[in-house]
């Protein structure tokens, strides 16, 4: 039987997409399924890790032993982090949280016009969940993750020294056979000092070899 690579570790991991009110009954939001979250919390759990996802609306089950916060909002998603980061040694930031929010959300459904075929929404920017949490002082070993399109290392170590992140797990997603929505990935992973090729795999194996990766890289720091 294989060690318990993060026995009694607590790991928090955020999935799936924020939604964002328009008004009641309307929202923005985007087409993260959570897969790929989920599958990493029940890799962790395998590992022996206490597990908190913190997710947004997903339609998936929670893998057994994993304890599962569910909220709507990039604010929502933000406050559940903070309320646990003091008890959290790995945070792993999967989710796809929305750039932006209604600035003004209507208290009842818009009408539509019958004057203009014109309609504006204000936004405003999200708070960045990855980079609030990997500035507290005392903050976790801290894992995000980089959709890129073109110069994928390139752009993952810059947003991982921006964000002040331990590790990025980048995915090309220009390629349509891996990423958002789909049963299957590939990642790029990068920390300070290396990186290692995660192939083409489903996202249950996948999350298990990163997984794997980020408890070597958590216990030698
Ligand atoms: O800046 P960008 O959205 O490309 O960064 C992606 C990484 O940052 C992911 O790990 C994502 O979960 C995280 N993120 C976040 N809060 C945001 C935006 C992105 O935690 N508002």
């Amino acid at each position: 039987k294989a060690p318990a690579l993060l026995k009694d570790v607590n790991v928090m991991i955020t999935a799936g997409p924020t939604r964002e009110a328009i008004d009641p009954v309307r929202y923005i939001s985007n087409h993260s399924s959570g897969k790929m979250g989920f599958a990493l919390a029940a890799a962790a759990e395998q590992l022996g890790a206490k597990v908190t996802v913190v997710s947004g609306p997903v339609n998936l089950t929670t893998p057994a032993g994993v304890n599962k916060v569910a909220v709507n909002t990039a604010q929502q998603m933000l406050d559940a982090t903070l309320n646990q980061v003091a008890s959290c040694d790995i945070f792993i930031a999967c989710a796809a949280v929305a750039d932006y929010r209604v600035a003004d959300v209507a208290e009842q459904k818009i009408k539509k016009t019958d004057n203009s075929d014109e309609m504006q929404l204000r936004l405003v920017k999200n708070p960045d969940i990855v980079a609030t949490i990997a500035g507290l002082a005392n903050k976790p070993f801290t894992v995000g993750f980089a959709a890129e399109t073109q110069d994928v290392a390139h752009y993952a170590q810059d947003k991982m020294a921006r964000k002040n992140l331990d590790m990025i797990a980048a995915n090309d997603v220009s390629k349509p056979e891996q990423g958002f929505n789909s049963e299957q990935n590939a990642l790029s992973v990068f920390w300070p000092t290396g990186h290692q090729q995660l192939d083409l795999a489903d996202k249950s194996e996948l999350a298990q070899q990163l997984m794997a990766l980020i408890a070597k890289q958590y216990a030698a720091q």
